[in-house]
């Protein structure tokens, strides 16, 4: 499974790639915003960080201003995804980007037809919005299953990944669904390996070397 950030902050992005476990970046409007900073710029220095994909949205909500934003961003590197919303002018977009070449993520996803129509329509990746689904009332994850059982059953190539991710647990339930990538805040990204018992083990190692003079000599 590919682990993507789901943030536009540079500084942040900079730090988890250390881990060399970040596979690709997704980025939104909202998340352009709190950065205070040009998203243009933004995604020339995170495309530079990170060799994975890294998805640039665009923000027009008609076909020939997808187009022309989509062209726009995916200028600015060669492992720009471009984003689009899961709307009839958003599959129409996807299918001239996948035609020219370029890889898309269809955004905004809710339910499992509309996956469908993305895969058809060349998405490389679908991001089906797991948290923002749960918070209505509604099974987030089940919506990952259908997903993968419909692209399974046509043998769809399009990605599943899981967004909208708000718990380590999300991504675990994500992992056994068979998502393809999951995309999470810096900080989910930063509690996957947090276990008391890992950090009891460690205490304990540590007391019995210190007590009985254990030493690696290097
Ligand atoms: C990912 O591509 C989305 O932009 C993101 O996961 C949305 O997450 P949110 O529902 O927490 O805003």
């Amino acid at each position: 499974m590919k682990i993507f950030l789901d943030t536009a902050d540079v500084a942040e992005i900079r730090k988890y790639a250390q881990s060399g476990l970040v596979d690709g970046v997704t980025t939104n409007p909202s998340l352009a915003a709190k950065t205070g900073k040009d998203y243009a710029e933004s995604l020339k220095e995170i495309t530079s960080i990170i060799k994975g994909s890294v998805s640039a949205e665009v923000l027009s909500t008609e076909y020939e201003g997808m187009l022309k934003e989509g062209r726009a961003v995916a200028k600015i590197a060669k492992n720009i995804a471009v984003k689009v919303p899961s709307t009839w002018d958003g599959l129409r977009a996807c299918r001239a980007f996948a035609d020219e070449g370029l890889t898309v993520n269809v955004t905004l996803c809710f339910s499992p037809v509309q996956a469908m129509l993305a895969a058809k329509a060349g998405a490389g990746f679908i991001s089906p919005f797991i948290g923002r689904v749960d918070d209505v009332g509604e099974d987030g994850m089940g919506l990952i299953r259908d997903i993968r059982a419909i692209y399974d059953n046509y043998g769809f190539k399009t990605e599943i990944l899981a967004a909208s991710i708000s718990s380590v647990s999300h991504v675990r339930e994500a992992a056994l669904a068979g998502a393809d990538v999951v995309t999470m805040p810096a900080d989910i990204f930063k509690k996957l390996m947090d276990h008391p018992l890992t950090d009891k083990g460690l205490a304990a190692f540590a007391a019995d070397a210190k007590k009985a003079n254990v030493t690696i000599k290097t």
